[in-house]
Order: structure tokens, then sequence, then C-alpha cells
């Protein structure tokens, strides 16, 4: 999954946010669909966790206030999806502590993980722009 400049929304901070967790989504999967086993892949699975964990409470917070900024009429809508994604990725996070080796419920959260941020970036937020382009006329 690549990176393209069509999915800007028009908000350097936002954009930025985006196209990292894109960055780390990618560096995540190529990990866990390495050959290596789970004892090596460990150290690096949890560095994605706990940044994911922590960035995209961040990231949803800042395109949050934009939504408001900009008076977004799906706001409530929109986070619900993210209050939805945020407790998915809780919940995922506490299977994980207590069973750490199991790769195949990290091959699963991978792969959903990538599937939202993919339809999420390209989709729902892409609503955001033309209220962005709007405001800002
Ligand atoms: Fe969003």
């Amino acid at each position: 999954m690549i990176w393209k400049e069509k999915y800007r929304i028009g908000v350097e901070l936002i954009d930025r946010q985006h196209r990292e967790l894109f960055e780390r989504v990618n560096g995540f999967i190529k990990v866990v669909r390495s050959g290596q086993s789970m004892e090596e892949k460990l150290e690096e699975i949890e560095k994605t966790f706990s940044f994911m964990g922590e960035y995209v409470v961040v990231h949803f917070e800042s395109e949050e206030a934009v939504q408001r900024k900009y008076e977004f009429p799906e706001y409530e809508r929109h986070k619900k999806i993210h209050d939805d994604f945020r407790n998915d990725v809780k919940k995922f996070k506490s299977k994980f502590e207590n069973d750490k080796y199991n790769e195949e419920l990290v091959q699963e959260f991978s792969g959903r993980l990538l599937t939202w941020l993919i339809n999420h970036v390209t989709g729902e937020d892409q609503k955001i722009s033309e209220y962005v382009k709007r405001g800002e006329k």
C-alpha cells in the first residue's frame, strides 16, 4: 500500500499523520509477514503496537479538531468510527499482552489494520477535504 498525493485532505498536519500511519503500517506488515520466528519479530511488533496505540489517539484527536473547525457535518458519525477503531486496537492489545506468541492473532490484526486504514483514509477521510476547501475560500 503506497501513499498517494491524491489521499491528501488539504490540511498539512493531517496529511503528514496519514502518511506516517501508512509508513508504519507498511513496516509492520513487512515484519509480520517475514519468515522470521515470533521470537525474532516480537520486539518490532511490540514497538509498532505501542506506537500505534499512542499515535492513533493523537491523530484521531487532531483530525476530529479539524472536522470541528471546518464544521464537517458528519462529525458525530465519523467520531463513532474512530471510537470503534480505538476500542478495537485496545482490545487487540490486551489480547496480545496475554498471548504474545500467537502468530495467528497478530496476522489477523495486521490484516485488519491495513484494510481499515486504507478504506478509512481513502474513503471516509476524503469527505473532509470538501469542507476544508469550502472553509478556505
Ligand atoms: Fe478519520
